[in-house]
């Protein structure tokens, strides 16, 4: 099987949502329970109006990477816990005509490869919004730098979600986002 060779394209994430989170699970790290708790999230984030979801599929139909996103609502949980946090840094107006990043992964075996920016650029390229906003965990990570290198930069940091570990940093990008020279 040739990595390089894996497509990205429109997935029907609801359909094949086990599979996106066995990515998940070995991308990011996640736990049998974890994985139950966030079928039913991730069930639930693509009934939501305008959501929409990309794969990076092999050419023998495996998922190899996924993201997901929709038009940010502030009555949204994501939008609720980050709105005190903006407010602070006077970056609140983020929240409104945004496209949210909800979640992207990349199987480690396929990283590396321009998957992680293909799906992004890909996503946000169907948005009508100008702008984009996601939220990273706060540390120097392959997924910070990506986000930096596609222009977007911190709009809050030491960003607490209440079922998280650790601190999360908001950041937010013009759209469209750039392409490689
Ligand atoms: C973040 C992630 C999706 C990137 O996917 P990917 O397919 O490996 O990314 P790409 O190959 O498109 O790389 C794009 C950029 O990411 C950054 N990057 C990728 N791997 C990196 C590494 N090991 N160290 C530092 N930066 C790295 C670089 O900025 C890279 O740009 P470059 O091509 O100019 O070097 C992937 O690393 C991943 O799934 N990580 C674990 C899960 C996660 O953190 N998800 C994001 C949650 S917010």
């Amino acid at each position: 099987m040739d990595d390089a060779q894996a497509v990205i394209g429109p997935v029907n994430l609801a359909a094949r949502v086990d599979e996106a989170l066995a990515v998940q699970a070995v991308a990011f790290g996640l736990d049998a329970e974890e994985v139950a708790v966030r079928r039913h999230i991730v069930l639930r984030h693509l009934t939501s109006p305008g959501a929409r979801a990309f794969g990076a599929t092999t050419p023998d139909g495996r998922l190899v990477g996924f993201v997901y996103g929709m038009p940010n609502d502030r009555a949204h949980w994501w939008s609720t816990v980050v709105e005190p946090y903006l407010r602070v840094t006077g970056t609140a107006d983020w929240l409104e005509g945004s496209f949210v990043i909800t979640e992207l992964h990349v199987h480690p075996a396929f990283q590396g490869l321009g998957l992680g920016r293909g799906l992004i650029t890909a996503i946000t390229d169907t948005a009508d919004e100008k702008r984009s906003i996601l939220s990273a965990i706060d540390t120097e990570s392959p997924a910070r730098g990506l986000y930096r290198s596609l222009g977007y930069t911190d709009l809050a940091r030491q960003v607490h979600f209440p079922s998280a570990a650790r601190p999360y940093a908001v950041m937010g990008a013009p759209l469209p986002l750039p392409r490689r020279n």
